[in-house]
């Protein structure tokens, strides 16, 4: 088979991108992990929501409202719905921007069971109006609703059933000050390391019914950038070329000329990323560099720059920011094969 026989420029590109189409969310589903002891890392965080749950069970009360931030693809909305099972509760999922107007959300609230958990995605997200309709919900179960018009209008109080929100937000710091202390729990969610990948993508292997090595299992996570959504990516593209290849076992060499095939390589970067460090290297001589022109001159939106590729080029030291901009570091130089020009390299 060619390499013209799959649609390589497709499937290339959104191969490492960490956040997911609609299409992908629904294959996810099978994969989510579903009890605390099914989630693979963020040991400090597992522990800490660990106790807040099992101390709020034992004294037979719902649980603080908890929020989690990180990066997209490392599991928020996966702790969300297992905060729902381990608490043997009902979940109700909704995110900020579908919440356009306070009745929405004063609607949501008088439906929920007492108990129930209610998942808000990206909860950074929420106009000023709605967040001011939450507060008292949160803090005191209690939502005002105004009930007329003109001078006869009136507030009435009504009391909601117990229940536990969990928002999820890409950065705390996009989230406002007042909402964010409302929050009893606040679990900050850091890239993943290969041996937590490891075990993820080889955990997902099984799941999927595929044949894998554990040498694969490791190389496909050392190319997937800290993400265990992007490790269940690569594994299902390394799935189909064995497939269409015809190779009944995924070994090392298998992964490998998959991931080569898709454009990814030894550190998990993509043509996004390599784009943003050619730019940073050549086009900008190793100059600092604003996010925004950054971003425009990738074609991409800042805040995807900021949140989806950011953090792995920051922790693999690729590239780092300074208080006058972006800049790629030595060791990027030497991963696009460059010669640094000039001084003010890092
Ligand atoms: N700790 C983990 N253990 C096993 N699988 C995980 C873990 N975290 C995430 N996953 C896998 O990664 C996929 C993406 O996770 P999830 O949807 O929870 O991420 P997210 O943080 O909510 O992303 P987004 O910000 O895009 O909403 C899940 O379907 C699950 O298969
Ligand atoms: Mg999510």
């Amino acid at each position: 088979m060619s390499r013209r026989d799959i649609d390589l420029d497709q499937l290339t590109a959104s191969v490492v991108a960490p956040v997911a189409d609609e299409q992908e969310r629904r294959a996810e589903v099978s994969l989510r992990p579903s009890s605390l002891s099914e989630f693979v890392g963020q040991g400090e965080l597992v522990g800490h929501l660990a106790i807040v749950l099992g101390a709020a069970k034992a004294r037979g009360q719902v649980a603080d409202h908890l929020l989690f931030a990180g990066p997209p693809g490392l599991g928020k909305t996966s702790l969300a719905s297992i905060v729902a099972a381990e608490m043997g509760s009902g979940l109700r999922i909704t995110s900020g921007p579908v919440l356009s107007r306070p009745g929405d959300l004063a609607a949501l609230l008088t439906d929920l069971q007492d108990g129930d958990v209610l998942f808000i995605d990206e909860i950074h997200r929420l106009s000023r109006a709605v967040e001011e309709v939450l507060y008292p919900a949160m803090e005191d179960r209690r939502l005002d609703v105004m009930i007329g018009r003109g001078p006869s209008a009136r507030s009435i109080r009504l009391d909601l059933p117990n229940f536990t929100l969990v928002g999820a937000t890409t950065r705390t710091g996009l989230v406002a000050a007042p909402l964010r202390d409302r929050f009893g729990f606040v679990g900050q969610l850091d890239l993943y390391d290969p041996q937590e990948l490891t075990i993820i993508v080889t955990r997902s292997a099984q799941l999927l019914d595929v044949r894998l090595a554990d040498q694969a299992a490791s190389i496909i996570a050392r190319r997937s950038r800290g993400t265990p959504r992007i490790a269940n990516r690569l594994l299902r593209r390394v799935r189909d070329v064995a497939a269409v290849r015809g190779h009944a076992i995924v070994n090392d060499e298998v992964a490998t000329m998959a991931l080569d095939l898709f454009g990814v390589d030894e550190y998990g970067l993509d043509k996004i990323d390599r784009r943003i460090l050619g730019l940073l290297c050549e086009q900008f001589a190793s100059q600092p560099v604003g996010l925004t022109t950054l971003a425009h001159a990738c074609g991409e939106e800042p805040s995807t720059i900021e949140d989806a590729y950011e953090p792995f080029l920051l922790r693999e030291g690729l590239l780092i920011r300074t208080p006058r901009g972006r800049v790629a570091t030595e060791r990027a130089f030497a991963h696009l094969g460059l010669q640094p020009r000039g001084g003010g390299l890092v």
